[in-house]
């Protein structure tokens, strides 16, 4: 291993066991299209797109020029009362891209404030049309909405909560997950059928929780239209149009977080575009600048929007419709490269590569992972795939963790979540990349069996 030469003290890694860190050190120091250099100088294949963030690979030239340009341009402005010309032009490309109505963009930093800012908008929406005991938010269980008080009150993922769960937001439910282990463990390209017999998921939020909340109370339920933190489990057929009527009967806003799914991960702009269904707010982070800045944000269905303003017409003309932004919300620089990220996105055709590549991707993955020791579901979707493996007994987690130790080790940067391992790697991805990660996760799979 290459010396370290720089101090390791300080910086406390997020969601990274630190302990043992120091010992076993993953640096990067460089990167450039699929590849990563790390700081004793290997190559290491990019497969999880550095997050889901890195869709048009890395070091990519006019990007990077529209965020110098726009540095000696307008480096910064205040965010309130006040803003600047970039944040309108990502915005008007933004919501020209989003289905529907889907028209107004809230911008924000992260995903996790994207969740915080959607659920808020949620209820300052219901009690400018005089129905502000509509307060009761709605989730799935394995949600991962980000770290936030309000994302990880609707958050589903037990481990994330478990530190905090005497704080979380105290009017929120959770529907059962939408994925079905024995009977849909292999999913390949296309969304399964729901087995007729089992009860499908979301008959308990027709059946149990809204009528335990009383509908008229739910401000808001809250999905990703694919799961993707806790291992890429994709909804039943028809799951998210029911999920939509249901909505729409009670008056219920649907919001849908695309931090993972928006920007041509499915192949389409949004999730929303792939499934045919169109929420009232869209959460957006990560793909967007393609990762090198950070930017994210919610677009709003124009009746919120218009729903706001309405109601304050009574209200001075100086007053503010919404107490709610951010510092940086509408950063120039980085809507500069958001700017330049979807104009990228445009010029290479890459979410229709993305589509493409997917179905390779899924090819290899369910050709040479299925029937591997500890290996039972596989589930490809989009650019994006997941094998579940068999956890160890006392020890959760631990062998997708030391499959992905030794893959990194191997030159493939694959991404564990629980006991699955996840390949979701930028849009520009070649065949031979393909090979090269699925065949390396292969050998890591069998070699820790
Ligand atoms: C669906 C979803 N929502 C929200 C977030 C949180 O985003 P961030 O880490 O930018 O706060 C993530 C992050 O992976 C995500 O996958």
């Amino acid at each position: 291993m290459a010396k370290i030469d720089f101090n390791m003290d300080n910086h406390w890694l997020p969601f990274t066991p630190n302990r043992g860190f120091k010992d076993n050190p993953r640096v990067i120091v460089g990167a450039d299209g699929m590849h990563f250099t790390t700081h004793d100088g290997r190559q290491v294949v990019d497969g999880i797109s550095s997050l889901w963030c890195v869709a048009a690979g890395h070091n990519r030239k006019p990007i990077n020029e529209a965020i110098k340009k726009q540095l000696d341009t307008l480096d910064y402005s205040t965010a309130f009362q006040a803003t600047n010309d970039v944040a309108f032009k990502a915005a008007e490309m933004i919501a020209g891209m989003a289905p529907g109505d889907l028209n107004k963009v809230l911008f924000c930093n992260s995903g996790s404030e994207a969740a915080d800012t959607s659920l808020k908008v949620a209820l300052a929406y219901h009690r400018a049309r005089g129905e502000g005991h509509r307060n009761v938010f709605i989730g799935r269980e394995k949600g991962y909405h980000g770290v936030g008080f309000g994302g990880m009150s609707v958050g589903g993922i037990p481990g994330n909560r478990k530190a905090f769960s005497s704080s979380l937001l105290p009017r929120v439910d959770h529907m059962p997950f939408m994925h079905d282990a024995v009977n849909n463990a292999y999913i390949h390209h296309e969304l399964p059928d729901w087995k007729a017999g089992v009860p499908h998921p979301l008959d308990e939020l027709e059946n149990r929780i809204l009528p335990l909340q009383d509908p008229s109370n739910v401000a808001a339920i809250i999905v990703e239209p694919v799961s993707g933190s806790p291992g890429w489990y994709m909804p039943p057929k028809g799951y998210l149009q029911r999920l939509r009527q249901i909505c729409d009967k009670h008056g219920i806003l649907l919001i849908f977080d695309e931090v993972i799914t928006g920007f041509g991960r499915l192949g389409t702009n949004f999730g929303a575009d792939y499934f045919g269904v169109v929420p009232d707010m869209l959460n957006f982070a990560k793909a967007v600048t393609n990762g090198v800045i950070p930017l994210g944000g919610v677009i709003c269905r124009q009746h919120l929007f218009d729903t706001m303003m309405a109601v304050n017409e009574k209200s001075p003309a100086h007053a503010i419709e919404l107490m709610h932004g951010y510092t940086y919300s509408g950063h120039p620089v980085a809507c500069a490269a958001a700017v330049a990220t979807l104009n990228l996105f445009k010029e290479e055709n890459l979410f229709a590569r993305a589509g493409e590549m997917g179905k390779l991707l899924g090819d290899a993955m369910h050709s040479a992972l299925n029937g591997l020791p500890n290996v039972v579901g596989i589930r490809t979707l989009g650019l994006a795939g997941a094998v579940e493996l068999s956890g160890i007994e006392g020890l959760p987690g631990k062998r997708a963790y030391d499959i992905f130790l030794a893959c990194f080790q191997q030159g493939v940067m694959v991404r564990p979540a629980g006991e699955t391992l996840v390949l979701a790697p930028p849009f520009i991805v070649e065949q031979s990349h393909i090979d090269q990660m699925v065949g390396t996760l292969a050998a890591a799979i069998k070699k820790l069996a």
